[in-house]
């Protein structure tokens, strides 16, 4: 699998989520197996670029390459400037988010503009591209199967981003009109990954090693992307190359893996984001790494009074430390053919998603 010049370690990538993907959580998961993270989008609003936010979102230091950064907007000549930013500051690839960005960033519902109106979103494409092969940085994209049941466009949005010089497609099998509602369906995919001779990577739902094959197998799409069963399961991404390289199910991690993991996580959180954000931005991580654990619920709920990262951090190594006395290893998630058990919790729901203060569905893609 290869980006431009870039050769991939594997096809399981860790798919872009503002407030999720941050350069600790990407470095986490590449580190557990992730052959590719992409970052959280940048906004291509220039008035923006020297905020905490973006200088966050921007920062790459010390992250393995090919270090991904995906813009969103929603005119040609800004995104174009966006590029040259990011390229600026270390991206060696840029990632156009066609579903994107919240209204109150873009004041535009660009999500629908730029799936709805195909001129414009070759317009984005091809400046995108210029500014960004004159340093010799390959473009991708990021997209939805189409704006609604009845306007699913992405063949025709894939093929002319091919033909304007994108090196890599990738669709969530969703229209933008469901939301996260109902089922991913990977026909769409198929359809694209068929007529294209770039890469294809298929995303949506996939939740466990044999949910990753078999979208490989439905799709012919050269990578998978996981997004929210990544969250709180960093390690999803080895038992998924593992099952595809021997077929069989990888143990799951031992308690005291898991706390050698989440303690780094959160020490490398809190120096991203300092001691009043990091405590306070690092309980949904926690909370999504417990939601499969016995007592993990009780314990979240005392967590959330904790406002200091060390006090934090020991709680958390407190509990793996007791739960490790009944029991080894975490729970299986999957059973013996890679399937996900039905008591496993590693995706958010619907209503998760509606909770996270990041996301509202105009926000991503
Ligand atoms: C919290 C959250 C934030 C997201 N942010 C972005 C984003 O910034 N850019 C983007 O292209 N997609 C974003 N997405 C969409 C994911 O990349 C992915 O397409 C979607 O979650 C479907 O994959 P999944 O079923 O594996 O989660 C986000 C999703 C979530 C849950």
């Amino acid at each position: 699998m290869q980006i431009g010049p870039y050769a991939l370690a594997n096809p399981v990538f860790v798919a872009p989520m503002a407030g999720v993907t941050d350069r600790p959580f990407r470095q986490l998961c590449k580190r557990l197996g992730a052959g590719y993270a992409v970052s959280e989008m940048v906004t291509s609003r220039r008035d923006l670029w020297d905020s905490l936010k973006t200088s966050r979102r921007a920062n790459h230091e010390g992250e393995p390459g090919p270090i991904a950064v995906q813009i969103a907007g929603t005119d040609a000549a800004m995104m174009a400037d966006a590029a040259r930013y990011n390229i600026d500051r270390g991206a060696q690839i840029i990632d156009i988010n066609m579903g994107c960005p919240a209204k109150k960033v873009c004041n535009k519902w660009a999500g629908s503009a730029l799936m709805q109106d195909e001129v414009l979103a070759l317009d984005i494409v091809e400046a995108v591209v210029q500014a960004s092969v004159a340093h010799g940085v390959p473009v991708t994209l990021k997209m939805r199967t189409g704006w609604c049941q009845s306007q699913k466009n992405a063949l025709s949005i894939a093929l002319a981003a091919q033909s304007a010089g994108v090196a890599m497609v990738t669709i969530h099998g969703r229209t933008r009109e469901q939301g996260y509602r109902g089922q991913a369906e990977y026909e769409t995919i198929a359809a694209v990954k068929a007529a294209l001779h770039i890469p294809v990577v298929a995303n949506g739902d996939i939740n466990s090693p044999y949910q990753a094959r078999q979208v490989l197998a439905a799709t012919g799409a050269d990578a998978v992307m996981i997004g929210r069963a990544a969250q709180g399961r960093p390690w999803i991404f080895r038992e998924i190359t593992h099952f595809l390289d021997t077929g069989s199910v990888l143990a799951p991690p031992l308690v005291q893996e898991v706390r050698r993991w989440l303690l780094a996580h959160l020490q490398d959180h809190y120096s991203l984001y300092g001691e009043y954000t990091g405590v306070r931005s690092a309980r949904k991580h926690i909370a999504w790494y417990l939601r499969s654990l016995p007592g993990g619920e009780d314990f979240r709920r005392r967590l959330n009074l904790l406002n200091d990262s060390a006090a934090q951090a020991q709680a958390v190594a407190d509990y793996l430390d007791h739960l490790n006395q009944s029991m080894d290893r975490i729970p299986a998630a999957y059973d013996a053919s890679g399937r996900l058990l039905p008591d496993a919790t590693p995706c958010a729901n619907e209503s998760d998603l509606m909770r996270q203060p990041t996301l509202s569905l105009h926000h991503e893609q």
